[in-house]
This record gives C-alpha cells, structure tokens and sequence, in this order.
C-alpha cells in the first residue's frame, strides 16, 4: 500500500491545552509543528475544565509555592516526584500570568488582581489554615485556556491536521520514535506524518468507566500506542473518583461549587464531612471525599428513592454569586438534574474522572524507560504530556486545579526541551516504509470483518465491568474478576464486527479502534490495581486498608509484553529544599 507521507519537525498527537501549550512553544522558535486531534482542537477535553489553575499567587490569602508544594506532595500520599513537584509548583506563578497575557479572561477581584477559590486539600503554612489558590475564569477555566492557546497557535503557525486519528507511533530498530501513522476521519485515508520528534498530549482514559466526567474522546489512545511501543505504562491503579459527578450520569460538578462555600448533606440533612475531615470537612482531597460519599450511600444514610447519592447544597449562596461565579454549573444542574441551585441541593455521587498515572516520563516531558534493572534511559524523540503522561506530580491522588496547572508547565517544558533537541538533531532519520506496517494490519483488520457481535456492545459491556471491579473500594477477588473479564472481552474484540458498517464507516472503524485502545489501558489500570496490595491515595483497598511505606513507596510499571507488572523508586528529592517525608495523611 502506498501510503502519502508528509514532514514535519514536531509532531504534537492530541491539541488540548498540553499539547496546544508545548506545540505554541515550538512555533513560536520558528519551527515546523504538525498538532494532529481526532476532533477539532477546541473540543478537546480541556474545554471541560471547570474550576481553575493552581498557582500561589497570594491574591486573596497569604500564599507560596513551597506551601503549594507541600499541598501536592501530601495530597499524592507522598508518591509524587518531589523533583518534579517543585518544579511544577515554582514555575506556577509565571506561567499563569503568561496565559493572562495570552487573552485568557480569568475572573477579576475588585482590585482587578486575577481571583482564586478555595480547592480541595489547599492550605497555608505547610497544613494551616485553607488556602485560596485556584485562579478561575468563572466555572469555565479550561474552555477560556483552550481558546487562548489556540488562538496563539494560529498566530504562530502551527500547522493543525483537524480531525485525523492517530493509529500507531513509527519507531525505528535504534528505537528512535520517526513520527506516526494516522487516518484522516473523513476520507479513511491513511498518512504517515514523518518527524524529528513526537510528543504524545491525548489525555486519559476515563471512557472506559460507566459514569465518568470524561468527553467521548478520552479513550486512552497515546497510553495504548505507547504500550504496543513496548514502553510501560506507569500507576495506572491510581484512578480518581471526582465526589459530584450528577448521580447517575456522572457529568462533572465542579469542585469550586465547594470552594465557593457549598456543602454535601446526606438522608439525615447532617453535613457528614465533618466526621470524616473534621478540619478541611467538604475541601479534603478528592479521594477523601468521594470515600465519605461512598461510605454514606453503603450504610444507608444515602438520598433520594433508591437511597444512591448525597446531595450538594448551594442555595445558601445566592443566586447572584451561583450566577456570577458559577454560571456552567447552574446551567448544567438545570438541564440535567433538573435542578436549580439556588433553590434545590444537586443530586451527587463519585464519578471516574481523571488517571493519575500514564506514560513515564522525567519533567522535560521525555518519555523515560529502565533498562533491565539500571536506571531509566529517554526514548529518543518521544515525549509525553498531559493526562497521558505520569511525571508524577500527582501521586496517588491529584488534587484539584493542579491538572491545568500540569498542562501549562509540561506542555512549556516539553516545547523547550523539543527546541534543545532539534538543535542537536536536525536531520530527519532513515525512514523505512515498513516500520509503518504494524499500524496499517491494524487499519486492514477492521476492513475485514463481517461478523460477530458489534463492538459498541463490547464496549458498554468494558464500561460496566471496570465500574464494578476497578471502583472506589477494591479487594483482591473483586480486582482479579476484573482482570479476567477485561481479558474475555479482549479476546471477544478480536472477532467482533464494526458497530454499523453500512452506514457511518469510518465513524464505526475509530469506536472499533478506540476500544482496542480502551480496552488495553483497561487492563494495564486493573492489573496494577490488582498487584498493589496496600491503600494509597485513590487506590483503596478494603482487604489491605493501611498504607505500606516500607513495601510499597513505589511506582509501578505495566508491560503489555509481559502483562506484568514491575516497580521502580520515587523520587524523593526535590530540587533544591528539604523532602517531605512521608506521614500520616488527615484533613
Ligand atoms: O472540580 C473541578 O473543577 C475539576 C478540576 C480539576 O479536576 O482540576
């Protein structure tokens, strides 16, 4: 098959807010970058970010980003990379005011200095008092970013394939990364974008979780091809739970909702966060919270007929300041739960919302690997950023606004260190047709298919079967059905037929294409959930409920090769200040 190829300095796969940062980044030093998303750029799920970006900017209260740094590293039950945390949290402040100057509308205090909220396991002082550290633009921060580092793009020329789906990374014998093999959605033709470097920015992988906050899209398709690389895919059992999902459909509430001074209230009316986190009470990290609401529900205390959820309440608030502050929220309670805040409390429950872990990289956004049992060793010409990457900043459980915060400083790192490489290697490799032949078999065998039972029933069947046996409290039996049902349903996708071939072919081939993705990233969460055998962060496990610092302060890597699990050490040390230690984790 002759295939076009095009050429390109860099390629970004993925055009949400990381791979729009890092790709800006790169224009902007006069070079070539080709951003490919399989929808258009501003429909990419950074849009969906409600409630802000961290930085310690000390607006509204005292603030600093060592404080910032001491939140993080807590608030990931000490399995961050420090290194790579106060980097992150030093770089906060300035990258902020650059997306002000960058056009994004952040929210204005009367002094016309940018507001912050308060968020979720925030403090001042190393554990003090809450912090207010969250810079929002209303409830619609991501979409305001998005739109903001799409229009610099523009400006800078970045060259943007809208609406191709990536299929499988080229990489050569010398195991440099040549760029990738991608279908235009369109026309079902496929193209090999050849470049010096790839930078993998296509988010997580939350669809395959029945009730989740995810857009369509997240369907873990860096994290598979990344894994058919042969790289393992690092923390994967380390899912959040975001706690206001709208019961039963999981559409996201943001955090802020809480930050602004609304509470959750069970069956009984008692504000039941108090007894869980007598201090922080609705602002504990999110694993925190989403464990108290699960907790409720299970021992009867839950509302509503089917006693399944808690409610959020806000009228307390007023309408003015819900209308002022958040707007989307109002908007999304009236039209899907039929509520409205400022009158009545919003039906609630723990809903799949973002991956902690993902591919192993350092915090210039190259894609790192062990060797044997040395140390780890850059993937020449790969990068990663985003939800698909794992730094880790985020540890076992990320805290609220620092995902943004995530986007912006790895997507500028990740651009800088592109720039750095390609002044040391400005040649495009030897390009051999065939290293593309590995995507395009998969491309044919969805060509092929007549028969067998569609994959969209696969794929509810994936969704269902990860909600139950990889959720918010897990035990060993519970997580091994899990494995051995994501296997069936691998090996049931291996002889399914395209969901409706007839009509919307190509439509039907990225589903199909999609859930083989899903389903190996499904897999890769619910084996390493399965090995972990302590309780860390979002990872709870009801049979081994204590956290395990001496066993397990470690990060663990998922080979698809093997379909094992191995470990490698957290980084302890920051750059420059003294560690945290690890202690006791309260709110
Ligand atoms: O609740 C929220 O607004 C979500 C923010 C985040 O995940 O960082």
């Amino acid at each position: 098959m002759m295939i076009p190829k095009r050429q390109f300095d860099c390629l970004v796969i993925g055009a949400g807010g990381a791979g729009l940062r890092a790709a800006l980044q790169v224009s902007s030093a006069d070079i070539q970058v080709a951003v490919v998303s399989k929808v258009f750029p501003t429909r990419s799920h950074t849009v969906a970010a409600q409630g802000g970006v961290n930085a310690a900017l000390g607006n509204v209260l005292p603030d600093h980003w060592h404080w910032h740094m001491y939140d993080t590293v807590k608030g990931g039950d000490y399995l961050g990379d420090q290194d790579a945390i106060e980097y992150m949290c030093r770089a906060a402040g300035r990258l902020v005011i650059e997306l002000e100057h960058y056009g994004v509308p952040f929210s204005r205090l009367d002094n016309g200095r940018i507001y912050q909220r308060r968020f979720g396991g925030q403090s001042q002082n190393f554990g003090g008092e809450q912090a207010a550290r969250t810079c929002a633009a209303a409830d619609r921060t991501g979409h305001a970013i998005l739109h903001a580092l799409y229009q610099q793009n523009l400006k800078a020329k970045t060259h943007f394939f809208n609406e191709y789906f990536a299929i499988e990374l080229l990489r050569d014998r010398e195991g440099y990364t040549l760029g990738a093999l991608v279908l235009e959605i369109e026309t079902g033709e496929p193209l090999i974008i050849e470049a010096k470097t790839t930078l993998l920015a296509t988010g997580g992988a939350g669809r395959m979780f029945r009730t989740s906050t995810n857009a369509l899209v997240n369907t873990g398709d860096g994290m598979a091809m990344a894994l058919r690389a042969g790289i393992p895919l690092q923390d994967m059992e380390f899912v959040q739970f975001h706690p206001t999902g709208i019961a039963g459909i999981g559409i996201l509430i943001t955090e802020g909702a809480r930050g602004e001074g609304g509470y959750l209230i069970n069956d009984r009316g008692e504000r039941f966060m108090e007894r869980y986190a007598p201090k922080a009470k609705d602002l504990a990290s999110r694993d925190v919270v989403s464990r108290a609401i699960h907790v409720e529900v299970q021992e009867g205390r839950g509302c509503g007929k089917n006693k399944d959820h808690v409610l959020l309440k806000l009228d307390q608030l007023g309408d003015a300041l819900i209308r002022e502050r958040l707007p989307g929220i109002r908007e999304t309670a009236i039209r899907f739960a039929h509520v409205d805040p400022a009158k009545d409390p919003i039906p609630v429950y723990p809903t799949a919302h973002y991956f902690m872990g993902g591919i192993p990289t350092n915090r210039h956004g190259q894609v790192v690997v062990p060797v044997g049992h040395g140390p780890e060793e850059p993937q020449l010409g790969l990068y990663a950023i985003g939800e698909c990457a794992c730094v880790s900043i985020h540890g076992a459980n990320r805290l609220g606004g620092n995902s943004l915060l995530d986007i912006i400083v790895f997507g500028h790192a990740a651009g800088e260190h592109v720039i750095e490489y390609l002044r040391d290697n400005p040649y495009h490799r030897p390009f051999r047709p065939e290293i593309a032949e590995p995507g395009i078999a998969r491309l044919e065998r969805w060509d092929r298919t007549d028969e067998g039972e569609p994959v969209s029933a696969i794929g509810d069947e994936l969704r269902v079967v990860m909600e139950r046996y990889c959720g918010v409290f897990r035990t060993q039996e519970v997580l091994d059905e899990g494995k051995a049902r994501v296997t069936t349903l691998r090996e049931r996708l291996a002889h399914a037929r395209l969901s409706d071939r007839s009509r919307v072919f190509n439509t039907a081939r990225i589903e199909a294409l999609e859930l083989e993705n899903l389903i190996e990233v499904a897999y890769a969460t619910v084996a390493s959930a399965a090995a972990r055998t302590e309780s860390r962060g979002a990872h709870s496990r009801v049979d081994y409920p204590v956290r395990d610092d001496t066993r397990w302060l470690k990060h663990s890597l998922f080979y698809r090769d093997r379909q094992q699990v191995d470990y490698k050490p957290v980084r302890t040390r920051p750059l420059t200040v003294d560690p945290f230690p690890p202690k006791e984790r309260s709110y």
